[in-house]
């Protein structure tokens, strides 16, 4: 029988925050992570000429290539593809975007080759595509693209839904991009010079994680606040926060947020906050004087095919 295939298809995949969690996750502690409304659109077209291009120029060293490579050679595809990224994520900010292309580029390539997107095909493609990046990815960029909502994830267990009380969350850009691998480099040295605190920071952060779900049962938001804050001063310890970061926070707490921590691999890049609704217009404009804020919704739609 002749598979199905395509000659050209669209799919789009969300950013993401980690609210509670980065770098521990690296070290197989739980991190909770949401996705959000900010989306990448991939389309991709059969090509003639044998490998991976953007629009005519061939990409080379991109966590997309890697990801379509994995794709075509698993399926047997021959022909090359073509892609046009369209991204609203900014990138290297810690929302998430690298792994939101590889995953939506792997999953237009699926389309081509097999007719339909392959979900599990497409996961795992895209961790291969962020391995290019990141020194250690523990998957949980490449995971909340595909599956979308909010949920748990832990290296050992993987995801699992979760319903959080949170809709929308600010988020305070501060300009400053990063690379993730450096980042995660900077934990392992920590880890390595420090191995009983390190130790102990993880035990901390896996109580904290309990904690949050517990305060998200009951729905303390001042609860949840203050463990953003124990989040953040344990990141701070690890090496990952940079003065924009503790500038950011300090502006969203004086404005009246509940609490604020970096999110993804800081060092620069994002930062969230909690802020009642009523205070919102408040906290955005004291920060915005500043700094980059944007509202996005929260458990947004995972991987999905777009019309073409
Ligand atoms: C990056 O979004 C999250 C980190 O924990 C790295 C990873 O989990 O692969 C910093």
């Amino acid at each position: 029988m002749v598979p199905l295939t395509m000659e050209k298809a669209a799919s789009s995949a969300p950013g993401k925050v980690i609210l509670f969690g980065e770098h521990f996750v690296v070290y197989d502690k739980p991190a909770i992570v949401s996705a959000i409304n900010l989306r990448v659109r991939v389309e991709a077209w059969r090509y003639e000429k044998p490998g991976v291009w953007l629009g005519y120029r061939t990409l080379v060293d991109h966590p997309s290539t890697r990801a379509v490579e994995y794709v075509l050679e698993k399926t047997g595809l021959m022909s090359g593809i073509r892609l046009k990224i369209l991204s609203k994520i900014p990138a290297s900010v810690g929302l998430g975007s690298s792994a939101s292309v590889s995953v939506a580029s792997a999953a237009s390539a699926s389309l081509i080759s097999l007719g339909r997107i392959d979900r599990e095909l497409v996961e795992k493609a895209a961790l291969e595509g962020e391995k290019i990046v990141h020194v250690n990815p523990s998957g949980i960029d490449t995971t909340i693209a595909v599956r979308g909502g909010s949920g748990i994830y832990r290296r050992s267990r993987g995801f699992s839904s979760i319903d959080i009380p949170l809709k929308k969350i600010l988020i305070i850009d501060t300009g400053k991009t990063r690379r993730t691998g450096e980042m995660v480099s900077r934990v392992r040295e920590f880890s390595e010079k420090n191995k009983e605190r390190f130790s102990e920071i993880l035990s901390r952060e896996e109580e904290l994680i309990n904690e949050v779900l517990d305060a998200f049962k009951s729905l303390d938001f001042e609860k949840i606040g203050e463990l953003m804050l124990v989040n953040q001063s344990l990141l701070k310890e690890v090496g990952v926060s940079s003065n924009e970061i503790e500038e950011a926070i300090k502006l969203a707490l004086d404005a009246g947020a509940y609490g604020a921590k970096l999110t993804g691999a800081g060092g620069g890049g994002c930062v969230i906050c909690l802020v009642d609704e009523d205070k919102l217009e408040k906290v955005s404009k004291s920060i915005s004087n500043k700094f980059k804020v944007y509202l996005t919704e929260l458990s947004a739609e995972g991987l999905r095919e777009e019309k073409i």
